[in-house]
């Protein structure tokens, strides 16, 4: 399977690149296998995540699914954004050819993350509402490339 039109589009033109001042939650993941490091910044107020930013060493379905994530959760609460999942984010771009499955996982995780480090920051244990981040499944198919 080929990239969609999309996922190609956001590769070329990413949206939300860049470092965040004063952030309110930075999240940062990576997977081991291929290497790849995905960071997302949020700024959070009240319980709206007004801006995201990220930054994503790794290959061209990360950047695209990273841009893709900060676009589906800019303008959310953080409850919704909880509810991001790989899929939706697949979904979005048009879908991804099966090996490239976990660069979806990244991004779903890097927003989990960030997430959690702003629970983190105001006091309060992240594990109860994010719950527990772990290496994402998909991750195998990586070696299968
Ligand atoms: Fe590892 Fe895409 S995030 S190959």
């Amino acid at each position: 399977m080929a990239y969609s039109e999309k996922v190609m589009e956001h590769f070329a033109n990413p949206r939300n690149v860049g470092e965040m001042e004063d952030p309110s939650g930075v999240g940062e993941v990576g997977n081991s296998k291929c290497g790849d490091i995905m960071r997302m910044y949020i700024k959070v107020e009240g319980d709206v995540i007004t801006d995201v930013k990220f930054m994503t060493f790794g290959c061209g379905a990360a950047i695209a699914t990273s841009s893709m994530a900060t676009e589906l959760v800019k303008g959310k609460t953080i409850k919704e954004a909880l509810t991001l999942t790989n899929k939706a984010v697949m979904e979005a771009l048009d879908g991804l050819p099966a090996v490239k499955v976990h660069c979806s996982v990244l991004a779903e995780q890097a927003i989990k993350a960030a997430v959690s480090d702003y629970y983190t920051r105001q006091g309060i244990d992240p594990v109860s509402i994010v719950g527990v981040l772990e290496e994402c499944e998909d991750c195998h198919d990586v070696e299968e490339e």
